[in-house]
């Protein structure tokens, strides 16, 4: 079974699956904070506040190291594709929006960084509380329709082949 498997499909196996854990670690991260610390937060503000900058700073690492990761993979599974002869026109349209919000998301980031969010200094400013918020929003959601999109490039692809 194994022995039709070349070195250069073990290769793409091991790319693929950094790709996918780098982005579940990316898009769970963003999630847990929008979804679990900031409702804890809301409920317990005095609790919870003093601890958001350290693990902001800590998970900022994280997505640093993920975001780096999806790119460089993301591009090695593209010029895969592209040098197969098997991708579709279709699989460029869905490939080329998946790639837009890809980028999109990466801005955000990078914009977050930009504004220098300080979850303990302002903590009524409405305006930086809730582009934090937006923020994280965004990125779960973008990243779950992005998800999406990986699935149906698989799935078009591997029609594209068997036809
Ligand atoms: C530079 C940006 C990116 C590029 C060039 C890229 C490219 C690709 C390509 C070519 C594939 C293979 C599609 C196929 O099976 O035909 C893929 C799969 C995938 N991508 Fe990306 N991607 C990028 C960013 C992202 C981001 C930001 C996420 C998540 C937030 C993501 C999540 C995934 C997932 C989950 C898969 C499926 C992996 C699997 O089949 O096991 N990608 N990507």
């Amino acid at each position: 079974m194994f022995e039709q498997i070349t070195a250069g499909d073990w290769i793409l196996l091991i790319v693929r699956w950094a790709h996918a854990i780098s982005s579940v670690a990316w898009i769970g991260g963003s999630a847990f904070f929008a979804l679990v610390l900031r409702p804890v937060e809301k409920a317990n503000p005095d609790a919870v506040r003093p601890i958001l900058q350290p693990l902001s700073s800590v998970y900022r690492e994280l997505v640093d190291i993920s975001v780096i990761a999806i790119i460089i993979t993301g591009l090695i599974l593209m010029f895969d594709r592209l040098t197969g002869n098997d991708a579709s026109p279709v699989w460029f349209v869905v490939l080329g929006v998946k790639l837009a919000l890809a980028v999109w998301m990466f801005y955000l980031v990078w914009r977050f960084r930009q504004s220098d969010f300080n979850p303990t200094t302002q903590p009524s400013g409405l305006a930086g509380r809730l582009s934090w918020l937006i923020g994280y929003n965004a990125i779960v959601f973008f990243g779950v329709i992005i998800f999406l999109l990986a699935s149906v490039l698989r799935t078009l692809f591997e029609n594209s082949i068997s036809n």
